[in-house]
């Protein structure tokens, strides 16, 4: 940590240390088999997402990006001035920069995030930046219901802030879910900032999450290097496939592992069967259409006050206000 850096200090609500070696082994037990792709995200895998963030296929994060930079100052005019912000998710300080120049005499900043170093280094990197700010960095799994620490300026409104497409990774009942809980946090008048991926030619998804140079493929394989270390594993990686394709009926692209031969496999001290072409379900990623987001924001209380997107539509930008 740099000297003169201003302290940050974190606020624990000590997520439940989530069971890898319980899920696995519930996902492996299921008629078709799955795993939760929150565990993508190791050392390796959170360094693969950001090469496939800067990838020529891989258009969501430099869209977003792009629609930040042009309308952060309409945004935070609507947002409006003294709002205290919680971003769920820390990961990429690139996404909140815009917003914090513009916002008009925010009243604090929450980032939550389940990664503690994630969080404190972008805390710590803001808290640099923006030396008026007052920054809370909350330990926690934004999925859960969460309590705010007690900031010192008073605030006019909450605001969450969503941005990263990650809602496509939540099922649409999870979604509504979230959103109901969203509603809650920022109580009466408050807002929800929230970026989707949109609906679009399916060849264009389908080159996203197929990239010429393999990178998704190898952070989806990534999956089963993780599973070999931390589980005591033995999968020979090289007989999966990585395999991932758009469901127009579903709305969804779906990614797959998928066994290019019959084997048998430990892990987490249990033999996995594997029939040749067996496929593991290893994440969605829902694709919205405005229909879709209101199906999701509008029974939990939401109402969209406005929407920015790429002149291409590719990428969505929605405030949604908390009906008073
Ligand atoms: C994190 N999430 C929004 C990404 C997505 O596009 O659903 C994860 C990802 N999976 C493959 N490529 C990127």
């Amino acid at each position: 940590m740099i000297s003169n850096n201003r302290p940050v200090e974190l606020y624990d609500l000590a997520p439940a240390a989530d069971d890898f070696r319980a899920e696995v082994l519930a996902g492996f037990a299921a008629p078709h088999k799955s795993l939760p792709c929150k565990y993508f995200y190791d050392e390796a895998g959170s360094k693969l997402f950001e090469r496939i963030c800067g990838l020529p296929e891989y258009y969501p994060t430099r869209t977003e990006l792009a629609i930040l930079h042009r309308d952060s100052p309409a945004m935070a005019a609507l947002l409006g001035p003294r709002c205290l912000v919680v971003e769920y998710g820390s990961g990429n300080t690139a996404k909140t920069r815009p917003l914090l120049d513009h916002l008009i005499e925010p009243a604090a900043y929450v980032p939550v995030d389940i990664s503690r170093e994630q969080l404190l280094n972008t805390a710590r990197a803001l808290a640099r930046d923006y030396p008026a700010l007052e920054i809370h960095p909350v330990w926690a799994d934004f999925a859960s219901p969460l309590r705010l620490p007690p900031a010192r300026q008073t605030a006019a409104r909450r605001v969450v802030y969503f941005p990263g497409s990650t809602i496509g990774n939540f099922t649409p009942p999870e979604a509504r879910h979230l959103m109901r809980q969203t509603a809650q946090l920022c109580g009466s008048g408050g807002a929800l900032l929230l970026g989707a991926d949109l609906k679009k030619d399916p060849h264009l998804l389908h080159a996203a999450y197929n990239d010429s140079q393999g990178i998704t493929a190898a952070f989806n394989l990534n999956l089963l290097v993780r599973i070999n270390r931390e589980l005591g594993g033995n999968f020979q990686v090289d007989s999966f496939w990585h395999y991932a394709f758009y469901n127009p009926g579903e709305g969804r692209v779906e990614m797959y592992l998928v066994s290019s031969v019959e084997q048998r496999v430990i892990a987490a001290g249990h033999q996995v069967y594997f029939a040749e072409g067996e496929p593991i379900c290893t994440e969605y990623s829902y694709k919205y259409n405005l229909d879709d987001l209101l199906s999701i924001a509008e029974p939990a209380g939401f109402r969209l006050r406005q929407a920015w997107t790429d002149e291409r539509k590719y990428f969505g930008v929605f405030h949604l206000a908390v009906d008073s």
